[in-house]
């Protein structure tokens, strides 16, 4: 092994496991076009003000998992650690709003948190994200939820739980932030350290700990839903009732919060048990403020982003066709080497998936190489071979073998393979 190995918490993905993130991908593709999104891609560095901005100065992301550091002109940078803010810069930085009110947009892409690495969760990881800009709608949030119902069913991933909740809005907000202080204020000694920190600058977040002793206080705390305006009421009735109207099986979490202070109004998250701790496989909700907080007028927005090496995990390999060649030519030398080699060529401009074996190493090593890149066909040209003006071709799966004359070889193989 070398002496350099990849930093903690940043992951390779490797040629055998390709398959299902490509397959993954593709049915983003095709699942957001279907929904009328179109794709955007913004740059992995940003300003470190836009995170700190649009996150929020008191979450863990900011206080403690940005990748910041100095550009060599001493501007402060950051690698970015989620995708909605850099989107919302590039909707504003380009006037989109300017050409037509509404926007869907989709991206995917690698994001970087310094978090504690675990199953499930990493340094770099990759996300699948949307955002529709313009809508105040409820039925945006449906359209919006049914979109990833839809994504999931595609992939076949079952046994997931949409759990919604509504975090209300700056007229409502601060009541319950308050109601929620009162309440946490009788257990201040039992909350841990960065609980008690979170009492005056975060509390909603004290929600969310994972330390055994905060979790038991904070499971009669208030919820947001009994603290909503009669705006925010009516938004999360109506979210549910579209909901329900799709048989979008869903649950209301009435703790559920989240680690971006952006959010308003609704929240949620797609979870499952199977991966343990990191349970989120997708998690968003609306940002009705975070357009205006960043200098844009006031503009209503909603979006979510699915975690793809959690969405890998439960992805079943059998499902994913596999990318396979389709002809290995195993030469056996020098003059088999020459003769096969154009015809390799020719293959390859047919567009047929095909590889050539070295000439100077033994038949059974190159079908080896044939059988690791899961060769469905071997065509096998030794001395005897040339001198009798013939090739092998075996199907491996069958293992049935079947003799081509060298001077149509191109144009057979091409026949029956295409
Ligand atoms: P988030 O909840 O921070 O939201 O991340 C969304 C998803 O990304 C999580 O549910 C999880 O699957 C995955 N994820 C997050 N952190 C890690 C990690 N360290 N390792 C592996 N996977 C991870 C956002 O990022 C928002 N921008 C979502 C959104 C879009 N809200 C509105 N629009």
């Amino acid at each position: 092994m070398s002496k350099y190995t990849s930093l903690r918490g940043f992951k390779d993905i490797l040629p055998d496991e390709i398959g299902r993130w490509r397959w993954a991908e593709s049915i983003a593709h095709e699942t957001f076009a279907t929904f009328g999104f179109s794709q955007i891609r913004t740059p992995i560095l940003e300003t470190t003000e836009l995170f700190t901005r649009s996150i929020g100065e008191a979450t863990d992301i900011v206080e403690k998992e940005m990748y910041t550091f100095k550009d060599w002109d001493g501007k402060n940078v950051t690698l970015r650690p989620e995708g909605t803010a850099p989107v919302v810069r590039a909707y504003l930085e380009h006037h989109l709003g300017a050409q037509t009110p509404l926007w869907k947009l989709y991206y995917t892409g690698p994001m970087f948190r310094h978090e504690r690495p675990q199953a499930g969760r990493l340094r770099q990881f990759h996300q699948i994200g949307a955002e529709v800009i313009g809508d105040i709608d409820p039925r945006q949030d449906v359209e919006l939820l049914s979109l990833l119902t839809r994504f999931f069913e595609r992939t076949q991933v079952t046994d997931l739980t949409l759990e919604i909740n509504s975090l209300g809005c700056p007229v409502c907000r601060p009541d319950y932030r308050a109601a929620l202080q009162a309440y946490f204020e009788k257990y201040l000694p039992e909350l841990c350290d960065d609980c008690q920190r979170r009492f005056k600058t975060n509390p909603l977040r004290i929600l969310d700990c994972k330390k055994e002793g905060c979790k038991a206080i904070a499971k009669n705390a208030p919820s947001p839903i009994d603290h909503l305006c009669a705006e925010c009421r009516e938004h999360f009735k109506a979210v549910r009732e579209g909901l329900d109207q799709l048989a979008i099986p869903y649950e209301v979490q009435p703790h559920l919060v989240r680690g971006l202070d952006y959010y308003t109004k609704t929240a949620f998250e797609m979870t499952t048990r199977k991966l343990g701790a990191q349970n989120a496989v997708a998690a968003g909700g609306r940002y009705d403020g975070l357009i205006e907080a960043l200098g844009g007028p006031p503009t209503p927005a909603i979006g979510f982003a699915v975690g793809m090496e959690r969405l890998v995990q439960l992805i079943d390999p059998a499902l994913v066709p596999a990318s396979r060649l389709q002809l290995f030519l195993a030469p056996l030398g020098k003059a088999a080497g020459a003769a096969l080699f154009p015809i390799l060529l020719a293959l390859r401009r047919k567009n047929i998936r095909s590889e050539m074996g070295s000439e100077n190493v033994g038949l059974k090593s190159q079908m080896k190489r044939a059988d690791r890149l899961g060769a469905e066909h071997v065509l096998i040209v030794g001395e005897n071979e040339i001198a009798q003006g013939k090739a092998i071709l075996r199907n491996m799966a069958t293992k049935a073998q079947e003799e081509i004359p060298l001077s149509t070889l191109a144009e057979t193989l091409s026949e029956k393979l295409s």
